[in-house]
């Protein structure tokens, strides 16, 4: 993607950085191919709960202000939408417990159907780095985008009590996310080393 570029990545690293030694450990001990999925979902949920977090959310909403709006009609009303809207989108999204096992179900990763060894055994810096790029991949994918927006066009956000109005919101949700949702991904996986550094205390 050439729009992502140096700076972009260098908020959303600085944003993870911030909290580097926060993040909490986490401990495989040699799990059967059934404890798989759940594998996942546990990994995943300590990554999404990173990604809502403060400092996440600030290096986010930089990462998308930059890399978006200048290629939008109305620059200026996309960074004050960015502002107003990513943490909150962003909390609707990771904040939900489904989440994690729609990540894990889908076939970038596929540990809850096919059950694959996303950590048993072979966990460290690198098979951290892929399960967060994987995970970035499924965020940045057609799926993993038409997900998103349908799950924030509806009962989660747009037409929750955190929107205003639903057919705005929905009109928001359109114009943003199918542009901001594979960036955001790919810096997932550009970040991937600090991701685990941070949340899972790996790559150190
Ligand atoms: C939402 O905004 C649209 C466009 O401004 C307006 O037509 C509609 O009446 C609003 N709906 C509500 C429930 O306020």
């Amino acid at each position: 993607m050439t729009f992502l570029n140096n700076s972009t990545l260098l908020a959303l690293t600085v944003g993870c950085l911030a909290l580097v030694n926060h993040g909490l450990a986490f401990s495989i001990t040699g799990k059967a191919d059934d404890d798989a999925c759940q594998d996942c979902t546990d990994g995943v949920t300590q990554l999404n709960k990173y990604l809502m977090s403060e400092a996440a959310i600030a290096g986010e909403t930089e990462l998308i202000k930059v890399a978006i709006c200048p290629d939008l009609d109305d620059p200026k009303g996309c960074e004050k939408g960015v502002d107003a809207w990513w943490g909150k989108m962003a909390t609707a999204v990771f904040g939900d417990d489904k989440t994690a096992t729609e990540i894990c179900s889908a076939s970038e990763i596929g540990a809850c159907k096919a059950r694959l060894p996303v950590y048993q055994g072979k966990w460290g810096c690198d098979e951290c780095k892929r399960l967060v790029g994987l995970v970035g991949k499924v965020i940045a994918s057609d799926d993993g985008t038409k997900t998103t927006v349908d799950f924030l066009k509806g009962d989660a956000f747009c037409k929750s009590s955190a929107s205003p109005n639903a057919t705005v919101c929905a009109q928001y949700v359109d114009a943003l996310m199918p542009a901001a949702l594979p960036v955001f991904g790919e810096s997932i996986g550009f970040a991937s080393e600090a991701l685990c550094q941070t949340v899972y205390a790996q790559c150190q």
